[in-house]
Parts: structure tokens; C-alpha cells; sequence
């Protein structure tokens, strides 16, 4: 047993709680990890708005990178010393689907309920009550006890912030392009929406060799960075936002992907597409959202709208590939860190997401 700081979020629109929590011992399968760095992304501050039903107490963050600490009985693939990027979902490695490939709907994962493959928490208050950790990660703690399918090895020369950004917003936004929207040479894109994820698109989307490569934020310091990292164009959504697209595409867009999860920006990016284009959508929505949208282009002119869960990612296949590429200065995920902070505060930087204000902020513990 160990005792740690965390960030605990205890209730719909409060504060998240800095708690001094008890951590188990990593049993069979699982490994004790010291978190170095932790993202923030908006799917937290979906949970902690009540967008999506969550249990509390629970542990947020769930794009981290660490150091592992301990290893259970059987675990032999990892060792004390490791830096590792967590994985959100926790493949079971058996079913049908993770045979076939797609681990990111793995039948049996429980780290969708923020739960250990046995349906436990590893973590406790002091007064004994089970905490959990967010899609069994909870990286806004200073150690974690996570399933090893839930962990993959990467260089330990990637710094760990970077290696953090690959958890979640950079293997989600470039594997949207490469994996689920598999994007080729000289097609073109449109992002919608240009915080951490939709950046990793953009980033995504020069690196298969898009063109043009058309970002869409309202925030103008977003654009700007979007044009530090690849985007041919740049446009300020409003209502002029659709005549420059299309003064610039005028058949519409190969690929649009909404990075936001906002009903009016889904329908919109959907209008964007050419005859045969695809819509990826890759922001999310709060639960029960209804879109509503025309279906005879899609029928009659092929398009198609896809969903991208995770990127689309095998995580020991594409999260080494990514740190690759990072420490190749291929993917200039660096630019995304708008400010480093520490866990008292995490709640400040939650406000200025709301605000729009900067793409990634990331915990160092
Ligand atoms: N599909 C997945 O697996 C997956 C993984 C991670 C995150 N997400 C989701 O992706 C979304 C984006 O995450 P993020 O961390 O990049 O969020 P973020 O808050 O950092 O970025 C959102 C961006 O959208 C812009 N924006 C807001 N309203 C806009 C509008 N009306 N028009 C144009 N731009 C607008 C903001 O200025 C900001 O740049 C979230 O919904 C998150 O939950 C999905
Ligand atoms: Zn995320
Ligand atoms: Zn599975």
C-alpha cells in the first residue's frame, strides 16, 4: 500500500479535490506506474460538467505517461525502470474484436467503467471508500496501478509530457487521419475545431501528405497555431466560415473532421463534403445529443460520416510509432503544450479550457 495526491473529481460542476488517497499493490496482470505527466483534455471536463454519467469519487486524467514502479506476479513484458504511455481502454486481448484488430471496442474491457478487468478500483480514500481512476488510468494521480494492457513501453528518451500527449489527443487526432479516415496524398481536409485533438488532426493530415489542409476554430490564437503546424488555410468560424471553404474547394472537402462535439459544428462539418467525401467525427458529443442532417448526398453521391473512437489505435502498434515520429521532429506535438502546471492547478486550467484558452495544458507531477 502506498499514499498519493490527486485530483478527485467528487460531483457534477465542483471544483475537482486535491485528496491523499491509498493505492494497492499491483496484483497478476497489473502494474504500479509513477505518473510523470498527465494531459488535460476535454473528455475530463466533459465528465466533470456532467455531460456523461460518471460515478464519483473518481481519480480524472487519462492521457498520461510514467514510470513503472512494480510489476505483478505474472507480468513479464514490462520492468521496473519502463517509461510507458497509458492506454484508455484497457484491451482484454481475446475477444472477437481485439483478434480482429480493433482493440478500441474490445468486447470485455471494463476500463470503459473506469473499472480493473475484475470490476475493482485499485484506489481508496483514507476512510476506506473505493475511488476510482478514470478509464482505469486516473493520471491526475501521482501513481496508478493499471492493467498491462493498458501500458505500452515507448523509448525512455521521449520526454514523458510528449509522451503523455500520445495517450490520448495525438494518437486520437493523428490516427483519425491515418487510421480511421485513412486519408491519402493529396486529398483534402478540413478540421473543425483546433484545440489539442483537433491540432493532432491537423498534424495528422500534413503527415499523409493532404492537401489542402483547411483548420476551422473560432479562436484566432488557435488558428495561428494551426498554421505553426501544417494548415495550408486558416478560417474563423461564423457565418462567412462556409464561402471561404468553398472558395477554396469548391466541389467541397475529400475529408472533414469535427474535433469539438458540438451539434451545429457536426451538421456543418457534414455539409462540407464532396461527392465520395467522408466525415470523421471525432469530437464528443454530451450524452443524448440529437444531429440532424440530410441523408440523399450520402445515398445518391457516396459520402459516408464515420465515428473515431481512440484514433482508432492498436496501442503497441501505433503509440511506439508516434513517439518515433515525435522524436523525429515529424509531429510537432511540443507546440501544443500551451503551459506546464501542478496539480493545485488543475482547476484553473479547466477554466481557461472553457474559455478556449490554449491547446494542452499538462500536469507535471
Ligand atoms: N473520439 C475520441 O476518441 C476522442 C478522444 C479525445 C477527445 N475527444 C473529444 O474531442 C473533442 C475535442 O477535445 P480537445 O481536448 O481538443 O478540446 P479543446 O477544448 O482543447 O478544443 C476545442 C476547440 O474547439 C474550438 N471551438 C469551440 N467552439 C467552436 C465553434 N463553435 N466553432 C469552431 N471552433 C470551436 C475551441 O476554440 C477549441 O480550440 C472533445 O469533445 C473531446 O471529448 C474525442
Ligand atoms: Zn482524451
Ligand atoms: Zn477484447
Amino acid at each position: 500500500m502506498t499514499a498519493l495526491c490527486a485530483a478527485v473529481y467528487t460531483g457534477i460542476d465542483r471544483p475537482l479535490q486535491l485528496e491523499t488517497l491509498e493505492l494497492d499493490e499491483p496484483g497478476p496482470g497489473e502494474l504500479a506506474v509513477r505518473i510523470e505527466a498527465s494531459g488535460l483534455c476535454h473528455s475530463d471536463l466533459h465528465v466533470m460538467l456532467g455531460e456523461w454519467s460518471e460515478r464519483p469519487p473518481m481519480v480524472l486524467g487519462h492521457e498520461g505517461c510514467g514510470v513503472v514502479e512494480a510489476v505483478g506476479e505474472d507480468v513479464h513484458q514490462f520492468a521496473p525502470g519502463d517509461r510507458v504511455v497509458l492506454c484508455w481502454y484497457a484491451p482484454c486481448g481475446e475477444c472477437a474484436r481485439c483478434r480482429a484488430g480493433r482493440p478500441w471496442v474490445c468486447l470485455n474491457t471494463r476500463a470503459n467503467s473506469s473499472l480493473m478487468p475484475d470490476g475493482g478500483t485499485r484506489l481508496r480514500r483514507l476512510n476506506g471508500e473505493p475511488v476510482r481512476s478514470y478509464l482505469a488510468v486516473g493520471s491526475f494521480g501521482q501513481r496508478a496501478v493499471v492493467p498491462a494492457s493498458g501500458a505500452v513501453r515507448v523509448d525512455g528518451r521521449l520526454p514523458a509530457e510528449l509522451g503523455a500527449l500520445i495517450g490520448c489527443g495525438v494518437a486520437t487526432g493523428v490516427g483519425a487521419v491515418t487510421n480511421t479516415a485513412a486519408v491519402q496524398q493529396g486529398q483534402s481536409v478540413v478540421v473543425v475545431g483546433c484545440g489539442g485533438v483537433g491540432l493532432s488532426v491537423v498534424m495528422g493530415a500534413v503527415l499523409a501528405g493532404a492537401d489542402p489542409v483547411i483548420a476551422v476554430d473560432i479562436s484566432a490564437p488557435k488558428l495561428r497555431l494551426a498554421g505553426d503546424v501544417g494548415a495550408t488555410h486558416m478560417v474563423r468560424a461564423g457565418d462567412s466560415a462556409g464561402a471561404e471553404v468553398a472558395a477554396i474547394l469548391p466541389h467541397g472537402s475529400d475529408h472533414v473532421f469535427e474535433a469539438i462535439g458540438l451539434r451545429e459544428t457536426i451538421e456543418w462539418a457534414i455539409s462540407l463534403l464532396s461527392p465520395g467525401g467522408t466525415a470523421t467525427l471525432v469530437g464528443m458529443t454530451p450524452e443524448g445529443t440529437k444531429v440532424s442532417f440530410d441523408p440523399l448526398p450520402f445515398t445518391s453521391a457516396g459520402r459516408s460520416i464515420l465515428g473515431c473512437t481512440y484514433g482508432s489505435c492498436v496501442p503497441d502498434r501505433d503509440f511506439p510509432r508516434l513517439a518515433e515520429l515525435v522524436m523525429q521532429g515529424k509531429l510537432p506535438v511540443a507546440r501544443l503544450i500551451a503551459e506546464r502546471i501542478g496539480l493545485e492547478d488543475v482547476n484553473r486550467a479547466f477554466d481557461q479550457m472553457r474559455a478556449g484558452d490554449g491547446a494542452r495544458r499538462v500536469l507535471i507531477h
